[in-house]
């Protein structure tokens, strides 16, 4: 098992990656513990759980509203819940958003942590104190920094993800190596078969360097006000893409990478060869490197995206593969630079 701690304005958390469930009632505080899960892990994972009441929400980013937290905040009052109480998250991204958010807003705030339980949420949805759900098909505009106390990374519950999930965590992954890591990038690179059977030294590897740039990037800058925003790297127009084309997550970031990578191309910061060599990653981890959606439709998208400035665009360029800048465009200028890579 590696540790490691974030230590943000926002609070302290620490990872176990290779933790395992069944250790979890080691990381709690005695009995006052209220888990919450959806009913896929539930399902999963049910007898490996602590022995602790289990408040069960559905699945999909459909779920992740306000209805369901208020659902839950019923739950608790329900079960006479009060300041003492833990809420432990146990599932993937949108569990821990979801399970976050309820734990830092009933009654002022409980301590909660988390078990993490896809690639996705293991390598950054549940690291970073970001909580939050949807609101009127905005994604993640409601929402609290407050980080958890404790995530525990299971690499064995990664096992009965689909091949899709699991390359939906290996978009992000792969993120995470082109904005900082090169060794990351040749390591994923060489190591596909053993990456994507889930081969346990190699995976444990990859988990724990992608948590170690993801916190690293927290601990300077937990409220997003510079360095954290290199992490949306593919997300503005990924976002987009997942708002029109319903695509998963991961798939949207991995066109929205390549896109983003053209446009580096285009301001002169990334050679061809690069640009060619991470489509060729992304398409060895089973991820898309183009869509066709039709371009008004992607502007209109971007307008309403809330991570957009009035004034302008950020965009998460390459300077290189394993260097990322955030430069900013006016609307028109962003507008001009996606008409051009679109159709490539
Ligand atoms: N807070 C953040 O910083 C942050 C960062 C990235 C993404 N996110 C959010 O994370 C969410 C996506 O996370 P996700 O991809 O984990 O999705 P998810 O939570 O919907 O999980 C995907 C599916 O896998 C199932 N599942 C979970 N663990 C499993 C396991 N071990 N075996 C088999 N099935 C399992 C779930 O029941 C679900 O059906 C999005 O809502 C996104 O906005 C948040």
């Amino acid at each position: 098992m590696k540790t490691l701690k974030i230590k943000a304005s926002t609070g302290t958390s620490k990872i176990y990656i290779g933790e395992k469930i069944e250790n979890a009632h080691q990381y709690l505080p005695g009995e006052n513990v209220v888990i919450i899960t959806d009913e896929n892990v539930k399902r999963l994972y049910h007898g490996s759980f602590p022995s602790n009441n289990i408040l069960t929400i559905g699945m999909g980013e459909k779920i992740k509203t306000l209805t369901t937290v208020e659902n839950l905040y019923g739950e608790l009052l329900d079960m006479e819940a009060d300041r003492s109480t833990f809420i432990l998250g146990i599932g993937g991204g949108i569990v821990c958003d979801i399970a976050g958010f309820v734990a830092s807003t009933y009654m002022r705030g409980l301590r909660f942590g988390f078990v993490s339980t896809t690639l996705l949420s293991q390598i950054d949805a549940s690291v970073g104190g970001k909580n939050g759900v949807n609101f009127r098909g905005y994604k993640n505009i409601v929402g609290v920094f407050n980080q958890p106390e404790f995530v525990l990374c299971d690499l064995q519950m990664l096992k009965t993800l689909s091949e899709k999930q699991i390359s939906c965590g290996f978009a992000e992954i792969i993120k995470q190596a082109a904005i900082c890591d090169p060794n990351l990038l040749n390591f994923l690179e060489t190591n596909r078969q053993q990456a994507l059977s889930l081969e346990n030294a190699v995976i444990e590897k990859i988990v724990y360097d992608s948590v170690v740039i993801k916190s690293a990037v927290v601990n300077k800058d937990d409220r997003e006000k510079g360095e954290r925003k290199k992490l949306n790297f593919g997300h503005t127009l990924g976002h987009a893409f997942e708002k029109y084309l319903h695509v998963s997550h991961g798939e949207a970031v991995a066109v929205g990478m390549v896109m983003a990578t053209r446009i580096s191309l285009e301001k002169g910061l990334i050679d061809h060869s690069e640009l060619e060599r991470l489509i060729r990653l992304i398409e060895k981890y089973n991820l898309p490197t183009k869509f066709h959606i039709d371009k008004n439709h992607l502007f209109d998208a971007i307008r309403k995206d809330k991570k957009r400035n009035l004034s302008h665009i950020e965009f998460i360029l390459l300077h290189g593969l394993g260097k990322a800048v955030v430069e900013k465009f006016s609307f028109e200028e962003a507008q001009l630079l996606i008409e051009k890579t679109i159709s490539r």
